[in-house]
This record gives structure tokens, sequence and C-alpha cells, in this order.
């Protein structure tokens, strides 16, 4: 019989949130770097669609497809059972125009978990995602909802720029954020938005808010492990170079876990008002 934990699930991540312990994620896209991360302790692995920019080399999310989203997850979830560690939820993106519809959302999410080894969907998008987020909700399938900077919309938002400064689109995204919380979403993540409007949106909800660029009042944080491990060229500002600071590759990880643990990150240089 096994020795393990009892790996993190949607139930471990609401009662973080009721004990106000802060929950932890990072992006991880292939087996190595999902083992070190999972022996690390994260309570997250997030297969995200930003691979397509990390990986594979495009300008944006846009060109990942599907298949590509489940090739990495499996390696991600291979990476995660090779070790005895706690095992962390895992988390998959639906890449860009695979939830156009209820029926694709449910097809695109089902191969997700069923060949991908997702436990957690993640799509972008407010209050017009409803539906789809009930339908998956009513299927069994966690969701995790994703506002602010939704990299899927980067053309329509003309370019990777901090969301929800104006008084309207703050308001727009509260409400946003409280009918997918009503429509089943099990957590959010915010991106790149005011540290305070992140913080009364966290209020708000009963559910997990988890941000990423949105200051240190979420009840967790995610990275973009590529940024946490100092190899991107040019990382947002909303990030830290843990490997710059920390030297190797798993202390970098566990370092940004304790961090975020202890309140330590992010720091208001990390931050947007
Ligand atoms: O794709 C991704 O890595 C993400 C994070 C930026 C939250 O969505």
């Amino acid at each position: 019989m096994s020795n393990r934990q009892r790996p993190v699930s949607v139930t471990t991540l609401a009662a973080m949130k009721r004990r106000g312990e802060r929950i932890t994620c990072l992006t991880a896209y292939d087996a190595s770097l999902a083992r070190v991360m999972t022996e690390a302790g994260v309570d997250m692995i997030l297969v995200g669609d930003s691979l397509g920019m990390v990986v594979q080399g495009h300008d944006t999310t846009l060109p990942v497809t599907l298949d590509e989203m489940i090739y990495h997850s499996r390696c991600v979830a291979r990476g995660m059972a090779q070790t005895q560690a706690r095992q962390p939820l895992l988390l998959v993106d639906l890449p860009f125009m695979s939830y156009a519809s209820v029926e694709q959302a449910l097809h695109s999410a089902a191969r997700l978990m069923k060949e991908g080894g997702a436990q957690m969907v993640k799509l972008e998008g407010g209050a017009a995602q409803v539906a789809v987020v009930q339908a998956l909700t009513v299927q069994g399938i966690p969701v995790c909802a994703h506002l602010g900077l939704t990299p899927q919309s980067v053309h329509k938002l003309g370019g990777y720029k901090v969301q929800g400064r104006e008084a309207s689109a703050a308001e727009a995204m509260l409400h946003d954020a409280l009918a997918l919380q009503q429509a089943g979403a099990d957590t959010l993540i915010l991106e790149c938005i005011p540290a305070t409007l992140a913080e009364l949106i966290s209020k708000e909800l009963h559910i997990p808010v988890i941000g990423i660029g949105a200051g240190a009042q979420c009840d967790g944080q995610v990275l973009v492990s590529t940024d946490v491990l100092g190899l991107s060229a040019q990382p947002p500002r909303f990030a830290l170079d843990y490997a710059q600071i920390h030297g190797a590759p798993a202390l970098a990880i566990r370092a940004f876990i304790a961090d975020v643990r202890a309140g330590a990150f992010p720091q208001p240089e990390q931050c947007f008002s």
C-alpha cells in the first residue's frame, strides 16, 4: 500500500482558503519539472497554454492545440507520479477556441481529463462563459476561471496590459467573478490587475482566488516556471527570478513556495496600482 499523503483536491483548496493558508501554484510542461515541483510540495501544477510561448516559441498562446495540451499534461502527470510526495492538483488549460460552445467545451474538457489526466480545467473569460462553466460543473468537471489579462484575447485587449484600472472595468470584473462562482467555478485566477481590486474580489468570493500580477492579498499565487527559473528573455514585472537568488531549480521552487506561504511574495515592486 502507498504511503503517500492525500492528494490536493478542490476540497483541500477550499479548506486552505477558509484557514487563510496561501495556495501555491506553478506552471509545468514536462515530467522533470513536474517531479521537482511535486517533491517541493507545490499545491497545484498548471499545464498552461503559456507553453505556446515558452516551449513552442510563439508570440501568443493562440496556436496551441488541444492535442498539444493533452501531450504536455500527460508528461506532467507522469512526472508527478514518479515521486511518493503528496500529489498536487493538476490544472490544465483549455486552449483557444476549444470551448467556443457548450458541446465543444464538454468534448475538450473530457479529453483533457481522460487522455491528459487533468483534475481541473481552466478557461478564460467572464459572464459570457457562465453556460460553459455550468455545463462542465453538471458533469462533475472542476473548473478554474481566469479573469483580468486573458492572453487568449490578446488581440482584442490590444496587448499584454494591466486590466481593471478604470472603475467601470473593475466593477465589471467583480460582477464576472461572482457570476462565474455562481455558475460553479471552483477557483479563479486573476492576472495582471491592480492589487486593491484583486483583494476586493478575493474577499467577496468564497472560492479560492489565485493571483499572478494581482498583488499579495489573493488566496494564492501562480507564476510561469520559466520566469521563476530565470529562463525568460523578458520576464514580466510581476515575476521574480528565484533561480538568480537561490541557485538550482529545486531550491528556487522551494523558495517560491516558502515565500508565498509566508506572505513574502509578491512585494510592492511586483504589484500594480
Ligand atoms: O497559461 C498560463 O500559464 C496561465 C498563467 C499565466 C496563469 O494561464
